[in-house]
């Protein structure tokens, strides 16, 4: 079975003959199966982008979402157009998937949790303006507790699927957020601490590496984006994280790659 990890790949950024150009490239690798580690449009295009790469390439689709994609919308609203899509499987809502007998595959979205690095840090994302959820929260202190809830709802939408996982060899987990501060990477370097408290989600980073610890005999892989960086973090012997990003020339939306394709 080939794989290809695509993440943060922005498609709204892109124009018509763009886009055709990037289906064309992720096509040429010949995937049977494409993984999507969430910032793949926005609220409003992200169904159809992800019906014209399943078109297009003839690849079974799984993915996770980021928080660009819930812009100019809510949280609820466009996880629930995820769970009804049939041209790609929302992994937050499909359980464990055997990809071949010895491994197996989950995924969740991950949120920054504001858990490390400097809190009061003067960052401002476009998350605060552009999804519902955090317009209606009155000060920082409220963005900063929704940001935390969110966080624990992933670690335990994360730890009841691990506890559906098999025993298989390998575990292959998708998310969106860097579930370590060493994973959340830019340019090369670990992010400052006035952007990891958003760009790393702690809560489920614990549950990953419970998980590693109590299941020696698994080895689990991480994929992830959303930093924008590319790097690979071993938190444990049997516990290994991909971050995906921009190759070093790029700095801008617009600029979708394929980050790896591998034989499973
Ligand atoms: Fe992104
Ligand atoms: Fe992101």
């Amino acid at each position: 079975m080939r794989c290809s990890w695509l993440t943060d790949i922005h498609l709204n950024f892109l124009k018509p003959l763009a886009l055709k150009g990037f289906y064309d490239r992720v096509k040429a690798e010949r995937p049977d199966a494409l993984f999507i580690t969430g910032d793949i449009a926005e609220s409003d295009t992200v169904a159809r982008v992800l019906h014209e790469l399943a078109q297009h390439t003839g690849a079974k689709v799984y993915f996770v979402l980021g928080n660009h994609d819930f812009y100019r919308s809510s949280i609820r609203t466009v996880r629930e157009d995820a769970q009804r899509m049939t041209a790609a499987t929302y992994l937050p809502v499909a359980d464990p998937i055997a990809l071949s007998p010895h491994m197996t595959l989950i995924g969740v979205d991950g949120w920054g949790d504001a858990r490390c690095g400097d809190t009061e840090s003067k960052v401002q994302l476009s998350d605060w303006q552009l999804i519902d959820d955090f317009r209606r929260c009155k000060d920082v202190a409220a963005r900063i507790e929704l940001l935390q809830r969110l966080g624990a709802n992933e670690a335990r939408a994360l730890r009841d699927k691990l506890a559906k996982v098999p025993p298989t060899p390998k575990l292959l987990v998708l998310t969106h957020v860097p579930p370590f501060p060493e994973a959340c990477v830019y340019a090369g370097e670990q992010s400052s601490p006035e952007w990891l408290p958003w760009f790393t989600c702690i809560a489920t980073g614990e549950v990953l590496r419970e998980h590693a610890a109590a299941h020696p005999a698994q080895r689990t892989m991480v994929l992830c984006g959303h930093a924008h960086g590319i790097g690979t973090h071993r938190p444990l012997p049997n516990l290994e994280v991909r971050t995906g990003g921009w190759p070093p020339d790029t700095q801008e939306y617009g600029n979708p790659v394929v980050q790896a394709t591998f034989e499973l």
